[in-house]
């Protein structure tokens, strides 16, 4: 089933890596694509694999520092489409690295401001008005794991210009949540483009890249473009504010809740009953069946486990797992009762004292503001009694 049929999305930076990919991919799922990038060559070719597959699209050369060109944009995609539903306003710069704050002049800060976080709001300021005349919409921006998980010498001006993007999202999503605009900024980890092998070109680079993550990889701007679907084609009216890092980090979601508790077992014992992401029957005891769908192995990375709970069959996807840090981490692959979005992460952490083992739960989730008290509840009383059952398994 295509899930953006119908809707019209204008995506920029669509001329390479991640916008690319997200292009395609949009359009494979029904939406008719708004292309646009400085490379007309590298635009009309996508625009011709897109039509080739027997989809829509069109495309727009222009820089997106220039306010003409945003406008442009959405006019493009009103004429030519009726309107604009999606939004990824995705180009960025990286701009001149390796320079120490003293060291930028001023004209390169303002470039790679421009780039990656002005563009972002001159994208806005015509995509919100053409949203709201369809009723609303979803706008994406991409923000980075620099400048928000970590902190990186000498790359002040790309940080702050992602971190900006972090406020603007925040800010817009307040501002037109009400009116059934969605806004969301995703926080990829290092991903396999053309910007990210500027930094990650040497072995080593490439080695440190990987060693910053959860999984130790870099993704594919195949991966990141699926991550930009799901926020796309999110429904519901809720007004969300929505960070996501991509498959290589977390996804911070409205309301967290989370439980811990010492259990006089050793990390290894722990972690060897909960390890297999398709183990929930042998510890959890309210759940009576479990499978991962296709076939995958339960520690990999994508796999689908579908399990039936109190007569509910529920699919959470693993979005990272590290027998190292003995922990992983999963997201819902469809609603759950007013939970329209979650991700959970488990982690057993060893306490040296006494040789036995902390493991700690937390559920991040997004769900109607009048529902997050009863959604927090229900979720904090299961969590003991996962605990319990766990604990019984272990003793026997
Ligand atoms: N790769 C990573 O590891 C990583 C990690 C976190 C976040 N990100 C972010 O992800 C986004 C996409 O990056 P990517 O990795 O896919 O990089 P990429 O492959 O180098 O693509 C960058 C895109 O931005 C466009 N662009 C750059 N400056 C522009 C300008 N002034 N006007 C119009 N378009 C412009 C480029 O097109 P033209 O050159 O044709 O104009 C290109 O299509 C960026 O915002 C980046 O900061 C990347």
């Amino acid at each position: 089933m295509q899930l953006l049929t119908g809707k019209v999305a204008i995506v920029t930076g669509a001329s390479a890596g991640i916008g690319c990919a997200t292009a395609k991919l949009f359009a494979r799922e029904g939406a008719k694509i708004v292309a646009g990038a400085r490379r007309q060559l590298e635009l009309s070719t996508l625009v011709a694999q897109i039509e080739e597959a027997g989809y829509s699209a069109v495309s727009l050369a222009g820089d997106v520092r220039d306010e003409a060109f945003a406008k442009a944009l959405v006019e493009l995609a009103t004429n030519k489409f009726g309107g604009v539903d999606i939004a990824f306003n995705n180009a960025g710069t990286l701009g001149k690295m390796g320079l120490s704050v003293p060291d930028i002049s001023l004209l390169d800060w303002e470039h790679t401001l421009a780039t990656s976080l002005s563009s972002a709001f001159l994208g806005a300021k015509y995509q919100i008005p053409a949203m709201l005349k369809r009723g609303g919409g979803s706008l994406i921006f991409t923000s980075s794991f620099v400048g928000y998980t970590v902190g990186f010498p000498q790359t002040a001006a790309y940080a702050a210009s992602k971190a900006g993007l972090i406020g603007l999202t925040k800010a817009l999503a307040a501002e037109y949540g009400p009116q059934k605009i969605r806004v969301n900024a995703l926080l990829p980890g290092g991903t396999d483009t053309p910007m990210g092998r500027t930094f990650a070109n040497t072995p080593e680079a490439i080695s440190f890249v990987k060693g910053l993550h959860a999984l130790k990889r870099i993704a594919e701007p195949e991966e990141i473009a699926h991550d930009r679907h799901g926020v796309a084609r999110r429904r519901g009216n809720l007004r969300q504010s929505h960070l996501s890092a991509g498959k290589s980090t977390s996804r911070l979601a409205q309301m967290k809740v989370s439980y811990s508790s010492v259990f006089d077992h050793t990390a290894g014992q722990v972690w060897a009953v909960i390890r297999d992401f398709n183990s929930y029957p042998v510890w959890v005891a309210s759940v009576s069946e479990s499978h991962i769908e296709g076939g995958k192995a339960g520690d990999a990375v994508g796999a689908i486990r579908s399990f039936e709970e109190y007569g509910t069959r529920i699919r959470q996807r693993l979005l990272a797992h590290s027998d190292l840090e003995r922990s992983y981490v999963y997201e819902s692959c469809e609603t759950l009762g007013a939970i329209t979005y979650y991700q959970g992460t488990a982690r057993v952490i060893p306490v040296v004292d006494g040789n036995r083992a902390l493991l700690e739960w937390s559920v991040t989730f997004d769900c109607p503001a009048d529902q997050q008290a009863n959604c927090a509840n229900s979720l904090q009383d299961a969590m003991p009694q996962w605990f319990k059952s766990l604990r019984a398994v272990l003793v026997e």
